[in-house]
């Protein structure tokens, strides 16, 4: 083997000094003095690697000094170009099985400088700008792995024959035709990227202007048969000395693009031979895998992420649907400016946190509320009371939330105003009219003795007149100006809440029917609070305005006389 390489390269220095190379052979390139570039190499085992995978590279390996293609007297552009012949062996390897990048291109070219091309789908022979120019004077054959609409390629796996540009002037997938007895010359597909070594043939014959190229897998002698034939005048495409070479590029797939013997003649013959024997082995990666995986391979871990990311994203949503989930039905829709949406009260009250207790009643939590009135600007708010309150019967609901709702339209100055409601699975949410001095009862009864004066100032005799009477006038208004009477049925000082300017608000009407929804409505049970209950009630358990009436007494004295009533 050194003394090949040592003659070899005798050879070419011989051959380099007249200026008249005519024919070379490279098994293997160790020690070849090729011109490589970008991320082409040599390996120590004399493999041309022209990309050594990483993206968006280019390579070449080029013959180091230009070849006279012109039959005498070199001229330029015009002479006759000579016949030519040139084979090599290349093998892909693919980090995937089935997808490639781009792939690798013969060239004959005026020049060694490709400093100003593109890699991915220009091969690193072209640029945007000069791409099909016929100033370029290159001629290449290419194994395109990649189906490039732009450029008119046939598929993903092609030999193409191109002059000065992407687009081939024609094009085959990757195949050969079978020479076996037997076989009857049938065409057999290849696999450019399969992995596994293949030679090509570029035959052209400068009188007939005729150009075969043909392929086969290594060690398949060459098919009789080329894939491509085509009749193409070479003689104004390559220049009187231009530089043959590789030319391979990468977009964004990894693969390695190697070439592992070479040989060429422009002596009116055939290419030499190569000896296979003494090819190099391509390399094969650490894993010993080689670099082959498959896609599923590739695509498993990534389609673990995104199946972590699905479920998760699904479990917030999920989590959001049972955080935010309310309950809605049909028969709702008349009250559909009523309904709040949970998720909007949920925020207002920064998720029904303690720190926004207003009190706990007999029916429910009280939470105050911040309400976001347009999306949009935050200084838009309205301050709201929302009461939660629990509730099991579901037809019970319906007609409780009609009635509620009918009481919720009407409109008097000393009615705790309700704005609307939002329902979820055994919860009712009622949203009032925020009241920012609480419940009468407060002021009456939670009082210790060091704030005994600031409590009786702020409820002095006229205030406590003024509250008796606006509870009366509520009360007048419940019982004879809406179209049906409207029995209270809970008439206490805790049901009246008191603004900022210390005025009552009638609160928590028809609330105590939702007790009666619930209870088997043939027994009707007793609503209301002991203590305010007129004694017939007891008996009767029929509540009517005269029950409120006799409620509004005993509210009266517990506000002139300030003792709750047991
Ligand atoms: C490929 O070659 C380029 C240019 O020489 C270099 O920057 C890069 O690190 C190489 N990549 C590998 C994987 O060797
Ligand atoms: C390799 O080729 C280059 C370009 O032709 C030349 O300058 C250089 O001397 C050659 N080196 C060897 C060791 O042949
Ligand atoms: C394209 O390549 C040509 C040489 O073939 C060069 O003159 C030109 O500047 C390049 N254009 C770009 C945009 O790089
Ligand atoms: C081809 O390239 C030459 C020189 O670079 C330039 O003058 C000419 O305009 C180009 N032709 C086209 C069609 O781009
Ligand atoms: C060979 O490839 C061609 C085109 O790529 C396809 O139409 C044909 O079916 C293939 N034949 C076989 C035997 O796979
Ligand atoms: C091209 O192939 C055809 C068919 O095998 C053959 O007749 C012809 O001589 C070949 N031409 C060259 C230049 O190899
Ligand atoms: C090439 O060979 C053919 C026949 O084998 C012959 O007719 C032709 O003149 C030769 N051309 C050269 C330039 O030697």
């Amino acid at each position: 083997m050194p003394l090949f390489v040592i003659l070899l390269c005798f050879t070419f220095t011989l051959a380099r000094s007249t200026g008249d190379v005519t024919d070379f052979v490279f098994n293997g390139f160790a020690g070849a003095n090729l011109t490589v570039d970008d991320s082409a190499t040599v390996t120590p085992d004399g493999v041309l690697v022209l990309t050594n995978g990483t993206y968006l590279m280019k390579g070449h390996g080029v013959y180091p000094s230009p070849l006279h293609f012109h039959s005498p007297p070199p001229s330029a552009v015009g002479g006759t170009v000579l016949s030519f012949s040139t084979t090599f062996v290349f093998v892909i390897l693919s980090e995937y099985a089935d997808f490639s990048s781009y792939g690798i291109a013969f060239f004959v070219a005026p020049t060694n400088d490709f400093t100003a091309t593109l890699p991915s789908q220009y091969m690193g022979l072209f640029n945007t700008t000069d791409v099909g120019n016929a100033t370029n004077h290159i001629f290449a054959v290419e194994l395109d792995t990649v189906l490039d609409v732009e450029f008119g390629d046939i598929d993903s796996n092609h030999v193409g024959i191109n002059i000065d540009g992407l687009r081939s002037l024609t094009a085959a997938p990757a195949a050969y035709y079978d020479d076996d007895a037997g076989s009857g010359g049938e065409l057999r597909n290849m696999t450019l990227i399969s992995g596994e070594a293949m030679q090509v043939w570029v035959d052209y014959d400068g009188t007939t202007t005729e150009l075969n190229v043909t392929l086969a897998p290594l060690r398949v002698p060459k098919p009789k048969r080329p894939l491509l034939s085509h009749a193409v005048d070479l003689s104004n495409v390559i220049t009187a000395t231009s530089y043959v070479g590789f030319a391979s590029s990468l977009g964004s797939m990894s693969s390695r693009h190697c070439i592992l013997g070479w040989s060429l003649s422009l002596n009116n013959g055939s290419a030499p031979s190569l000896d296979y024997s003494k090819l190099p082995n391509p390399p094969v990666a650490a894993n010993g895998n080689g670099w082959s995986k498959t896609v599923v391979e590739a695509v498993v871990p990534i389609a673990i992420v995104v199946a972590i990311a699905v479920v998760t994203g699904a479990f917030v949503f999920a989590l959001r649907r049972v955080k935010y989930a309310e309950l809605r039905e049909e028969w709702e829709d008349e009250f559909g400016p009523r309904r709040f949406s949970y998720k909007d009260l949920y925020h207002a009250t920064d998720g029904f946190a303690d720190t926004h207790l207003l009190g706990v009643g007999g029916f429910g939590k009280v939470y105050k509320g911040v309400l976001l009135l347009l999306p949009s600007a935050s200084t838009a708010t309205l301050e709201v009371a929302v009461k939660k309150v629990s509730h099991d019967s579901r037809q019970g609901v319906r007609k409780f939330v009609a009635e509620i709702m009918t009481i919720g339209r009407l409109q008097h100055r000393d009615l705790v105003r309700l704005l609307g409601y939002c329902r979820r699975r055994d919860e009712l949410l009622l949203v009032y009219e925020y009241m920012p001095n609480g419940s009468l009862d407060r002021f009456l009864y939670d009082r210790d003795d060091r704030n005994l004066k600031a409590a009786d100032a702020a409820l002095d005799w006229s205030k406590r007149f003024r509250i008796i009477k606006d509870v009366a006038l509520g009360l007048y208004y419940l019982h004879n100006s809406c179209e049906q009477v409207i029995v209270h049925r809970d008439v206490k000082a805790s049901n009246v809440l008191l603004d900022d300017k210390m005025s009552g608000h009638l609160g928590e009407f028809g609330l105590a029917r939702l007790h009666d929804h619930d209870a088997n409505p043939r027994t009707t049970r007793l609503v209301g609070t002991i203590g305010y209950l007129t004694p017939e009630l007891a008996r009767t358990s029929k509540a009517t305005p005269l029950t409120d009436v006799f409620a509004f007494g005993v509210f009266i004295l517990e506000v002139t006389w300030g003792v709750r009533r047991r």
